[in-house]
């Protein structure tokens, strides 16, 4: 598959891999168009199809993770265009299918959509050069990818309606210290550290991994009540496993696993 907005590699030399994609519309800073998006879409698919790939990092440009969705494209809907042609409903939320981890390494400006989307990855590792921000009122709009939902989540009431409501950005370490990202390590080392973190996921027994995405994303949705209970009963299936058994007789054997399921 050749892609004109993206670029797609592999990394890894495990019999899981890592896929890396990266946004690349570079003098757009990344925006966000459906070009781009669907052919996100259709690279996220093709990778959670394949059996070789355990994990996905998502990455931008040293520049830009992505500021927002396109705003050339966008100027000109109206509501009823807007409506009918699926403005962000149609190929925005793709990713949301993805059942193995997506990564999002993040490297200067995150706004609007690009914050969005960094949001719908399953955790983010920042550069210290990261900028993180729902300018969308600025522009006399509202967020249209999760921004007003996804970042009370992430980062408390307070502060998202600071956000939200001023436009203003937020560093790397004030997301860090927020709540936003999971770490915070220096530009330079922004690819290595997501690829160190895919590689040791891609290590763990595949559906320990998924399970555990899959119950996370669930605390989310379900009440504590329904989550803890759906978590128990995974937990209880596991010990139908080769790979709990593996795990365990391992650790006790103060060995390396053997996974099946890597
Ligand atoms: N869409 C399209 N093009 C964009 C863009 C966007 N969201 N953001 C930046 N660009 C383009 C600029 O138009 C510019 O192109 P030209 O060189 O052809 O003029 C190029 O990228 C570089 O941008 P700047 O010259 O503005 O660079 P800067 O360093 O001075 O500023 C910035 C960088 C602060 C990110 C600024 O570009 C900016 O504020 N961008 C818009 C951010 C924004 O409002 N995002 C929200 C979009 S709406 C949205 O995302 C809705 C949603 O919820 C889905």
């Amino acid at each position: 598959m050749t892609y004109e907005c993206i670029l797609t590699a592999v990394h890894g030399d495990g019999p899981r891999k890592t896929a890396l994609i990266t946004l690349n519309r570079p003098k757009a800073l990344n925006a966000l168009n459906d070009q781009l998006m669907d052919e996100l879409g259709q690279a996220l698919l093709a990778f959670d199809a394949d059996d070789g790939i355990g994990c996905i990092v998502l990455t931008g440009s040293e520049r830009a993770f992505a500021a927002g969705a396109d705003i050339p494209t966008m100027l000109p809907h109206t509501f009823a265009t807007a409506f009918k042609s699926g403005l962000i409903s149609k190929n925005w939320e793709t990713i949301l299918q993805v059942r193995k981890p997506v990564i999002a390494a993040v490297a200067g400006f995150a706004l609007g959509g690009g914050c969005e989307l960094a949001m719908m990855c399953d955790f983010i590792i920042a550069a210290d050069t990261a900028k993180f921000g729902q300018p969308e009122i600025k522009l006399g709009i509202v967020p249209g990818a999760g921004g007003t939902q996804r970042l009370p989540r992430a980062v408390g009431k307070s502060k998202a309606m600071d956000l939200l409501l001023t436009a203003r950005m937020m560093a790397a370490a004030e997301a860090e210290s927020a709540g936003l990202v999971s770490r915070v390590v220096p530009a330079d080392k922004l690819l290595e550290e997501a690829l160190a973190a895919a590689e040791a996921i891609n290590g763990f027994s595949a559906p320990s991994v998924m399970l555990i995405k899959e119950l996370v994303n669930l605390a989310y949705q379900a009440p504590l009540s329904e989550g803890v209970g759906v978590e128990r009963r995974y937990f209880h299936a596991l010990f139908g496993s080769h790979d709990q058994r593996e795990g365990m007789e391992a650790f006790l054997a103060k060995r390396a696993p053997n996974f099946e399921h890597r």
